[in-house]
């Protein structure tokens, strides 16, 4: 079946091993299949339901838009734009806004988690967050959506949204129930000193994630002093589920080197992590080295990003502009599409 992809980054800046495991590499696998139509997005509305200075929020769009191309995303093969850059975005935002509930959006757990303990000096744009992000995936008509695991709750919400849509005005299957698609080892990246915590930008502690950016020396410490126990590599994958720490070391090796965890496991049961955790470096180094090099070379070409991203919003326009007519045509508010 062909699939209509699509997912969005946030240009918050050093990306890190989460989003490159999580979300990135499949981005790259999913455009490799020519079926795919696929289209990826730098979600820059996103990134300012918290403030953000305006000068380092434009290079954040071209590194993370750097980043993408470096993995291996190709703009002759799938969109790449910058959400701002198509309005739809935002209006598709307002009219889902409207149809989505109260009650719906304060059970979102990353608002709960983003907010704190006063939610009262929260933005409002970051309580409404999930409802950019459905229309971001319904204006496209996607069918899948490649996301890490935290996203699953913003998911289930587009697919709510979707459907009220459709019942409310009486279009069935105007909107799809789009599917997400997780990475099968590592759909949640955890910090490197807490197994209990994922991996993200905003943890205080650099140490706690691999960005894709690091260099060598620091990838290598960084493994070197992740947090582990005093157990040898257990033979079992029972074994490692009281063991979050281990498993997610585990679990990112199984990722990075495209095989099964019980095939890790059998390959190191007995070993301490001292001889395990170079090994888990170097294969870490030899994929993300030449990425962080392609990304510094590509960031010293800025025009050529913004090339990219202006025809990528070009042809995203091309796909969102009529279904952004057609949902104000279905609500009785008549435009005339430029
Ligand atoms: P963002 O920018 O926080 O993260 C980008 C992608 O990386 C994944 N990710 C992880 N995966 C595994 N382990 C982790 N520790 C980890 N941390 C992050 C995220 O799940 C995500 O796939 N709301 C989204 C962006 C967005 C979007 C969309 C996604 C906006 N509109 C439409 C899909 C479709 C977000 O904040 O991702």
């Amino acid at each position: 079946m062909n699939k209509k992809i699509f997912s969005g980054v946030q240009p918050t800046g050093n990306l890190h091993l989460g989003n490159y495991l999580g979300a990135i590499k499949n981005f790259v696998q999913l455009q490799n299949d020519k079926r795919n139509q696929c289209i990826y997005c730098v979600v820059d509305l996103h990134s300012i339901t918290v403030k953000q200075d305006a000068n380092i929020l434009k290079k954040n769009i071209r590194e993370t838009t750097a980043a993408f191309i470096a993995s291996g995303l190709d703009p002759e093969k799938s969109i790449i734009f910058n959400q701002s850059a198509v309005t739809a975005h935002a209006e598709g935002a307002w009219i889902l806004g409207c149809v989505s509930r109260m009650g719906w959006l304060s059970r979102m757990t990353q608002f709960k988690e983003k907010a704190g303990k006063d939610k009262e000096k929260a933005s409002v744009g970051l309580y409404v967050y999930p409802v950019l992000m459905a229309a971001d995936i319904l204006l496209y008509d996607a069918t899948h959506v490649p996301v890490g695991e935290d996203q699953k709750q913003h998911l289930e919400l587009t697919k709510d949204i979707a459907q009220k849509f459709n019942n409310d005005f009486s279009v069935p299957n105007f909107f799809p129930s789009p599917e997400p698609i997780f990475e099968l080892t590592a759909p949640r990246i955890m910090s490197l000193r807490d197994g209990a915590k994922k991996m993200s930008k905003s943890d205080s502690s650099d140490m706690s994630r691999i960005n894709i950016q690091d260099d060598s020396d620091l990838i290598a410490l960084k493994i070197r002093k992740s947090k582990t126990d005093q157990e040898p590599i257990p033979e079992e994958l029972i074994d490692l589920e009281k063991r979050p720490e281990a498993n997610n070391l585990i679990n990112i090796y199984a990722s990075m080197s495209h095989s099964k965890v019980e095939d890790v496991l059998r390959n190191f049961s007995g070993k301490p992590f001292s001889y395990f955790k170079p090994l888990l470096a170097d294969i870490l180094i030899s994929e993300l080295e030449p990425i962080s090099k392609k990304i510094s070379e590509l960031l010293k070409e800025p025009d050529v990003i913004d090339k990219i991203l202006n025809e990528g919003a070009l042809s995203a326009k091309k796909i969102s502009g009529p279904i952004i007519k057609s949902t104000y045509d279905i609500l009785g508010l008549n435009t005339i599409l430029e």
